[in-house]
């Protein structure tokens, strides 16, 4: 293993030795090609830099006690960026090129995959963007394939604590029939503005409402939101959210921890009944919120107590880590292991 300071890792990027790549041409995927570069050198009238033809994915894998590497549900993500691809006219790497990619830039970064009681865990980024030159908009004739890592520290620096989140009132992340529910950049580039300013007036993230209406709950920054009241699991249901596996997975153990799971419209005015909330993604698997402000009213929302999560978040949380980190059995067949 790398000489790393494990426990000071931040969820930022760190250089590994190797990524991989491959590279669609003339109608087919190429090899999957081992560099030891951080750059890319592509052409500057590429599609990726000009018409935002780019989509990408974020999954991690554990190290466990017995020593054994977990890729966590690697298939919905490469299922996802097919998704992705075709909605912005790209083409996507098949399901058996994004396993045998992402499993391939694990195994030879294995020494950057963190032990299991540091914490930490190595963030997979998989990333397909349009290349070569195109003047007029249209798409890409060719497509690169990166997938590169990082070890990451464990999110929550100070524990599995709350945080505030105030309503979105000016912004809008995506458009009704726009691209919400794909992974592609200008999502996050439409975010940022939001989060800067819910930063700058001291909350961790800003939820986004609905952009027709205003009235149902959206995404939760980046990630997805849920409530939980009466034993029941909450989260909304639109077009405009990215299907999250994290919160996929916390619907399956919710439903097998004996909860009822709703996906539905969220008015804002349901928020005050909740007995916990919290968004949930690959990064932190459950950030929960303790506080939510409507700066447009002054109405300040309190959903549980302030200093500790809640017990189902906690209970769902625990549940899917220990399974990430193999100390649970995979009852779900979620996680590979990298041989
Ligand atoms: C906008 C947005 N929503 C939700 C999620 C959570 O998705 P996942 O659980 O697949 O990481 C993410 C993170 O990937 C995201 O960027």
């Amino acid at each position: 293993m790398k000489n790393i300071e494990w426990s000071s890792l931040e969820f930022g990027y760190t250089r590994t030795d190797y990524n991989v790549r491959c590279h669609y041409k003339d109608g087919k995927w190429g090899e999957l090609e081992v560099s030891d570069s951080e750059m890319l050198t592509i052409h500057m009238s590429s599609t990726c830099l000009h018409y935002g033809q780019e989509a990408f994915e974020g999954l991690k894998a554990f190290r466990g006690k017995d020593g054994k590497i977990r890729v966590f549900r690697r298939v919905e993500n490469a299922k996802r960026m097919i998704s992705s691809a075709n909605h912005v006219m790209m083409i996507a790497p098949p399901v058996e090129l994004f396993t045998r990619a992402v499993d391939k830039a694990i195994k030879l970064n294995e020494e950057y995959v963190p032990p299991y009681d540091s914490g930490a865990s190595l963030y997979i980024r998989p990333l397909l963007i349009g290349v070569g030159p195109r003047m007029g908009v249209a798409p890409a004739k060719e497509y690169l394939f990166v997938v590169f890592v990082s070890p990451v520290g464990p999110y929550f620096k100070a524990g599995f604590k709350p945080v505030k989140a105030m309503l979105e009132r000016v912004y809008d992340r995506a458009a009704p029939n726009g691209t919400g529910h794909i992974k592609v950049g200008g999502n996050y580039a439409a975010g940022m503005l939001s989060t800067h300013e819910a930063h700058e007036r001291g909350y961790a993230l800003s939820i986004f409402l609905d952009s027709k209406e205003k009235k149902y709950i959206d995404e939760c920054g980046p990630a997805n939101f849920f409530g939980i009241k009466n034993n029941t699991y909450i989260t909304p249901s639109a077009r405009t959210i990215l299907p999250s596996i994290t919160n996929d997975s916390l619907m399956t153990l919710a439903r097998h921890l004996g909860m009822t799971v709703e996906r539905r419209k969220i008015p804002v005015e349901e928020l005050a009944t909740f007995e916990e909330a919290g968004g949930c993604g690959t990064a932190a698997v459950i950030s929960p919120v303790s506080i939510i402000d409507d700066l447009s009213t002054g109405q300040s929302i309190i959903i549980g107590s302030p200093d500790t999560a809640g017990p189902w978040s906690t209970r769902l949380y625990n549940q899917l880590r220990a399974i990430q980190y193999g100390d649970a059995p995979d009852e779900f067949g979620w996680n590979s292991i990298v041989e």
